[in-house]
């Protein structure tokens, strides 16, 4: 199974592991990276620390967007990874993907102002505004590995 989290065109982490259950993967088998400077300099700090398996690494605390695509991967490895909202159209009203709001999270929009003004989400109807929000709470890590109803 291959695990994959990605900024579009930016840093990406690719991680090969046994097993084709999200929910149960197996032995991690080879890990790909590729990002910004940041980006690598934090995955060799931590690989030297904590050594090549990442899903016995530490979650990190940071909110920038290396920490949130480490977080996403080792989460994925414990197999924890519970993002809480599953459709994939987050916006009906201007058909905004979920895809879209994510990255624009992931990318440094953390609140659901800067998220609307970068995709276009919520300037309608409003209804959609609570999933934003628990998208932007779930990348932040305020509810790790918990489902929002
Ligand atoms: S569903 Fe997003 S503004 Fe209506």
């Amino acid at each position: 199974m291959v695990i994959k989290v990605e900024l579009e065109g930016r840093d990406f982490l690719q991680v090969e592991c046994e097993g084709e259950n999200l929910q149960t993967p197996g032995r991690v088998l080879k890990v790909d990276m590729k990002g910004c400077t940041e980006f690598m300099e934090m995955m060799q700090k931590m690989k030297r620390h904590f050594g090549a398996d990442l899903s016995k690494w530490p979650l990190p605390e940071s909110n920038d967007h290396s920490s949130m695509l480490l977080r996403e991967m080792i989460l994925k490895l414990r197999g924890e990874w519970k993002f809480p909202y599953e459709e994939a159209e987050v916006c009906h009203c201007r058909t905004v993907a979920t895809h879209t709001v994510d990255q624009a999270v992931i990318a440094g929009a953390h609140t659901p102002e800067v998220v609307t003004r970068q995709t276009s989400a919520s300037t309608a109807c409003g209804t959609c505004r609570p999933e934003v929000q628990k998208i932007i709470d779930y990348r932040l890590g305020k509810t790790p590995g918990k489902v929002s109803a």
